[in-house]
């Protein structure tokens, strides 16, 4: 849906950066009553957004929540498809079940879901993914790319490819790392899962969902005991609070600039994009599919972004899915 007249008045105020904004120029440039407006202001202020009257100057907003909503988002972005319209809810079971019902409803490219908290998020090999409300990034980008169903793999690593330079363009205190497929890995630690589905015929590709969960600002102790020895989130390894809207949004800036270069170039590019962020490559890993387990060295990816293990006897598997463990 695209924004609603409190979320383009919200977006105004995150706009104009400690400015007061008059109500008779808000009313006029939106085309309602001023009376229309303060109900509007009333409405955010309940959401937990602050404003301060200034004297003849107008509204001036103070105080913003910690949430990932579209009007906060949308002051971020640079795009033109990806995040423009946006499905916002507090709660769900999971933003890829709704991404599944609005694919029915025909959601354009870029169409976004996003939750302050799932309760029954979904990971990869039909395992949970915990995600605490108010403290991760949950959502589904649907794409509607115009693709072949075996190239879908590929469009997950056009997704970790954004994910992790969306972080290295926003912090400066730590490097993340590509674990293949689409593991974001911080000094070895999870921070972030990407699980593709897809909708399909044989012959073409409906629609991807591509589900991204981002630890940010969880400290250790928010974490359940059993993932403390393998997960971190981008706030533990910062060293300071962030801001989950605008990681959304610069995620989302990448994701349309690289979806876009692998649909007009291929995926050679993203193929060395990946590469680049890559702990995989080189080391010898141990690869758990669901008929058996590999080891040796994993030399690379194919140009279908299959990962390939070279086997003591020198002979090369190709993995197609699997979870990876490095042996250092
Ligand atoms: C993994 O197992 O590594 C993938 C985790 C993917 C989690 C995200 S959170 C948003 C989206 N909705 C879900 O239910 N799962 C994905």
């Amino acid at each position: 849906m695209s924004l609603t007249k409190k979320d383009e008045i919200l977006k105004r105020f995150l706009q104009a950066e400690n400015t007061p904004i008059s109500g008779q120029k808000l009313a006029e440039e939106l085309g309602i009553s001023r009376t229309a407006i303060w109900k509007h202001l009333q409405s955010l202020q309940e959401e937990g957004y602050q404003f301060e009257i200034l004297k003849k100057k107008g509204y001036l907003l103070v105080g913003t929540p910690d949430q990932v909503d579209p009007a906060r988002i949308t002051s971020f972005l640079n795009t033109k498809r990806f995040g423009r319209n946006i499905h916002y809810v507090k709660q769900c079971t999971s933003t890829q079940k709704i991404a599944h019902e609005l694919v029915a409803e025909d959601a354009t490219d870029g169409t976004i879901v996003i939750s302050e908290s799932q309760t029954e998020g979904k990971g990869r090999m039909a395992r949970n993914w915990e995600s605490t409300e108010g403290k991760g990034i949950w959502m589904t980008v649907i794409l509607r790319p115009s693709i072949l169903p075996h190239q879908a793999p590929q469009f997950t690593l056009v997704a970790a490819v954004s994910v992790v330079n969306a972080m290295k363009s926003l912090y400066e205190n730590f490097v993340p790392t590509i674990k293949w497929p689409n593991d974001i890995l911080i000094n070895g630690r999870k921070c972030t899962g990407i699980l593709t589905e897809m909708i399909a015929e044989v012959d073409q590709v409906r629609a991807l969902l591509v589900g991204i969960g981002i630890n940010v600002n969880q400290k250790m102790e928010d974490f359940p005991e059993e993932l403390q020895q393998i997960a971190t989130s981008l706030s533990i390894e910062e060293k300071k609070q962030l801001d989950r809207a605008q990681l959304v949004a610069q995620t989302l800036n990448y994701f349309e600039q690289y979806s876009d270069l692998y649909l007009s170039k291929g995926f050679s590019p993203i193929k060395a994009l990946w590469e680049e962020a890559s702990n995989t490559i080189g080391k010898n890993v141990k690869a758990v599919t669901l008929n058996e387990t590999i080891e040796g060295k994993a030399i690379g990816i194919t140009e279908e972004g299959v990962l390939e293990i070279q086997l003591e006897d020198g002979s090369i598997k190709q993995v197609y899915s699997a979870d990876i463990h490095l042996n250092e």
